[in-house]
Parts: C-alpha cells; sequence; structure tokens
C-alpha cells in the first residue's frame, strides 16, 4: 500500500501522497493542497521545501556527506580534473576518453570571446566589481547567439562547452579590465585550468609558466564547488529557468545569486576577516565574542550552513589541502593560523556547538586562492568558474522535464483590507 500523510484542517482530514529518494528522503506531496484545502504551505526561505526531484548531487547533511552523481567529493581529491567532473555532472555519467576528448575539443573551439563582446568591458568603470561584470557578460553571450539551440544532444554538448569555456576567458578579461592589462587570448594548447592562470597573468612580451601544483590546487577548487544540489544561486538558475528563459539569461541571474556575502560572497568576507585579525584590529577570541551576539550584526563568516549541522565535507578536505598546497607553492599564510585558532575557538564553545556551526567552504578555500595569486575580488568569481557545471546541469535537467511548471509561489497577504483612492486634494 501506498504512504500518505493525513492532514485534518477545520475538521477536514486529506490524506498527501508520501514519496522517498533513492537515499531514503521522504517528501510529502503538497501539489494538491490548495485545491483540496485552500490553505497553502508557509516555508519562507524554504528550508523544508523541496522544489523539484533531482539525480544530480545528493547532501547528507548530518553526516556531512555530498557526492556528485552518487561519487563522493573525496574520491575527486587525488586525481583532479575538472572538466571529467563537469562531464559527469552534466551529462550523468564519467565520461569515455573519446567523450572527452570531443568535449575538450568543444571547449578549445569556444574559448574565444566574440570581438565585439571585447569592447563591451570598455564600458565598465575601472573599479566595476567582477561580479557584475561577469554576469552582464554572460548575459551578453546569447546576444552574440541569439539562435543558439539546446534541443538536441550535440546542440547541448556545445552550449554547455561554450558557456564553460567562455566564462574562463571572460572571468580573467574582468580581471584584466580592472588592472588596466592587455587582453591575453587563450591558449589552444593549455588545459582548462591552465588557460585561465595563462589569461590571467601571461604579459604579450612575457609568459607565464603554469606550476603543475597551481593548476592541481585550482583544479580542486573548482570540482570542490562543481554542484550542490538546490542552494540560493541554483535555485535561482532553476526558477528564471522555469520561465523558459535561455542557459545564457538563467546562469547570468545565478551569478547575482552567488555575489551575496551570505553565499559565494563569503569567501570574500572570511578573508577580510581574517586579515583584520591578522593586522591587529581584532582578537580571535573577540571575534568569537562578537559573532556570538546578535546585535553586533557580526557573525563568524565561512562559519554555518542551512544543509550540513556536521563539517562541510568541502572544508574538511580543503582544510588537510591547505598545507599540502601552500608547501607544495613553498608558501606561508599567517591567516592559515588564524583560521585554524578561530576554528578551535568555535568548535569549543557551546553557542557554536550547540547550533551546529561548522566551518563551511568558505573558510578555507581563500587561502589556497591567494598562494595561487588569485587577487581577493576575484575569489567570488572563482566560485562561479566551478559551479558553472552544476547550474548547467540542473538547467538541462529542469529543460528536458516536460512536467515543469514556471516557479511561481504564493504568499499570505497581511497588508490592507479593501481600501478606497483617496484624491490628491483630500489626503492629510
Ligand atoms: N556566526 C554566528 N552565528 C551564526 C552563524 C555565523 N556564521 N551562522 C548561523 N548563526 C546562528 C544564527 O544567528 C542562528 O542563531 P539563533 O538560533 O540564536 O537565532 C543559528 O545560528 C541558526 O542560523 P540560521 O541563520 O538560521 O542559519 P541559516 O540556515 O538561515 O543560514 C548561513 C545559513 C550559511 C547563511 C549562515 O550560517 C551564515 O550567515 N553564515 C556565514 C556566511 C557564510 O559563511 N556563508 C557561506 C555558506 S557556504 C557556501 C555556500 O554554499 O554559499
Amino acid at each position: 500500500m501506498s504512504r500518505t500523510a493525513t492532514l485534518t484542517l477545520d475538521g477536514k482530514t486529506i490524506e498527501l501522497p508520501v514519496f522517498e529518494g533513492s537515499e531514503g528522503e521522504v517528501g510529502i506531496d503538497i501539489t494538491q493542497l490548495r485545491a483540496q484545502t485552500g490553505a497553502i504551505a508557509y516555508d519562507p526561505a524554504f528550508g523544508n521545501t523541496g522544489a523539484c526531484k533531482s539525480a544530480i548531487t545528493f547532501i547528507d547533511g548530518d553526516k556531512g556527506i555530498l557526492r556528485y552523481r552518487g561519487i563522493p567529493i573525496e574520491q575527486f581529491v587525488d586525481s583532479p580534473n575538472f572538466i571529467e567532473v563537469a562531464q559527469l555532472l552534466i551529462n550523468g555519467k564519467l565520461p569515455a576518453q573519446e567523450e572527452l576528448v570531443r568535449f575538450r575539443a568543444r571547449l578549445t573551439a569556444n574559448a574565444h570571446v566574440h570581438e565585439g563582446m571585447r569592447h563591451h568591458f570598455e564600458g565598465f568603470p575601472p573599479e566595476a566589481p567582477p561580479m557584475a561584470i561577469l554576469s552582464a557578460m554572460i548575459n551578453a553571450l546569447f546576444c552574440y547567439d541569439p539562435h543558439f539551440s539546446v534541443e538536441s544532444d550535440e546542440e547541448f554538448e556545445d552550449a554547455a562547452a561554450s558557456l564553460l569555456s567562455k566564462v574562463r576567458t571572460i572571468a580573467a578579461y574582468t580581471y584584466r579590465k580592472s588592472n588596466g592589462l592587455p587582453f591575453m587570448y587563450p591558449d589552444p594548447n593549455l588545459r582548462y585550468c591552465g588557460n585561465f592562470l595563462h589569461m590571467m597573468f601571461s604579459m604579450p612580451y612575457e609568459r607565464y609558466e603554469v606550476a603543475p601544483e597551481v593548476e592541481e590546487a585550482l583544479n580542486l577548487i573548482l570540482i570542490l564547488h562543481a554542484d550542490h544540489e538546490q542552494n540560493c544561486s541554483t535555485s535561482t538558475v532553476r526558477v528564471v529557468g522555469s520561465s523558459r528563459a535561455n542557459l545564457f539569461a538563467s546562469v547570468s541571474a545565478g551569478v547575482c545569486a552567488l555575489w551575496g556575502p551570505l553565499h559565494g560572497g563569503a569567501n570574500v568576507a572570511v578573508m577580510e576577516m581574517l586579515d583584520q585579525i591578522h593586522r591587529g584590529g581584532l582578537a580571535p577570541e573577540q571575534c568569537i565574542k562578537m559573532a556570538k551576539d546578535k546585535s553586533s550584526g557580526f557573525k563568524l563568516m565561512g562559519f554555518g550552513h542551512r544543509v550540513y549541522k556536521n563539517f562541510d565535507p568541502r572544508a574538511r578536505v580543503l582544510k588537510d589541502s591547505c598545507d599540502k598546497v601552500l608547501a607544495k607553492l613553498g608558501k606561508k599564510d599567517p591567516l592559515l593560523d588564524i583560521a585554524r585558532k578561530l576554528e578551535e575557538l568555535a568548535l569549543n564553545d557551546p553557542y557554536f556547538v550547540d547550533r551546529k556551526l561548522y566551518p563551511n567552504v568558505d573558510f578555507y578555500s581563500g587561502i589556497i586562492l591567494r598562494a595561487m595569486g588569485i587577487p581577493l575580488n576575484m575569489f567570488t568569481v572563482m566560485f562561479a568558474i566551478g559551479r558553472m557545471p552544476g547550474w548547467i546541469a540542473q538547467w538541462k535537467e529542469q529543460h528536458d522535464d516536460s512536467s515543469v511548471r514556471i516557479a511561481r509561489p504564493r504568499q499570505i497577504y497581511t497588508g490592507n483590507k479593501l481600501t478606497d483612492y483617496v484624491p490628491l486634494a483630500k489626503r492629510k
């Protein structure tokens, strides 16, 4: 017999279908709730709402588990290859050798941006935030390819490769523009991460030699950010996509959602916090005290998560990698010691323990990005490059599901009852 949940409202009882996901997660189907009772479910911030069924990423926040298409993220650590992970997320399976080669060729063929687009960069002021430029330029991509189609597998693969490849070029150009540096064209002989580093740091008269350690570290960072099921930016991509908006427009909206300091922007906020402590402006103990004081408006950035009530597995990997990466790069970073001190204080403080607040992905990622020479204002852009496969995969999964309707939440109205219009002359 199929399982149901029973709801009684104003003496009327209804049965709501119950279903299970492949890892045993239980969902109560309330799609007929309003039709049957006249009431709606109230769940601001969607903490208890499943907005879709998805086969892409699995998270168990209580156990600290994150899997891409069933594979634990820890298994990608020793042989990181961001493009393989991107194909896994987007296509649902790891690519065979010839699929990888074909996709790589598509990435290379799509690495450039239209020359006309290069002039768009001129319109931004020097201080323009890179996330604003990134979002605007991704949206502008559609203007240069208005007939793009994703209906056949071939077309979709080309669109996905185009977006993955061009976002890297746009991100590097954003940095070059804000520093008054000449744009460097992509090099077809370099792999995904190496090519990005080349476009960021080479000069026309001096080529940047991509160190394998830096390329490997970047690969790892991108992989760990590649998807995270229905977070704020991914939900944004799906909401925009549900109106049948194109892939570029949907992803461009995702970039805006990611920008906020409670989401992807936290990696910048963490480094600013650590730097402030390092420069003596704030003691770690004082930082913890302020974070516990709600009236301070201060949060321990890089701590806490809506879903993880245990260590964020991405933070665990990054914490372990920090020492390794810094040693390989021959660097020391006092901010790492400060981060460790803050973590130790927080994990022994009842405020954080009781609320199950642990370090999240942003707590340690900045230290690795900094060691690689990535400037602070590009940190959230790096998150966006990493998240691109996830956004594309989620957009595609929704696009292919013919049962999907436009996202349109309801509300509980709390404003005036029926009120008459008062002409200006009679208003007090
Ligand atoms: N510092 C101090 N207190 C915190 C923090 C923090 N970083 N995070 C949560 N709390 C408190 C919060 O005030 C609340 O306390 P109380 O129960 O007394 O009201 C309790 O912990 C539960 O928190 P919440 O605000 O209900 O949690 P949420 O699920 O709404 O928010 C969060 C999750 C990530 C936005 C939040 O933990 C936060 O603001 N953290 C700092 C920003 C950050 O690091 N963001 C990156 C998230 S991971 C990357 C990504 O996927 O975006």
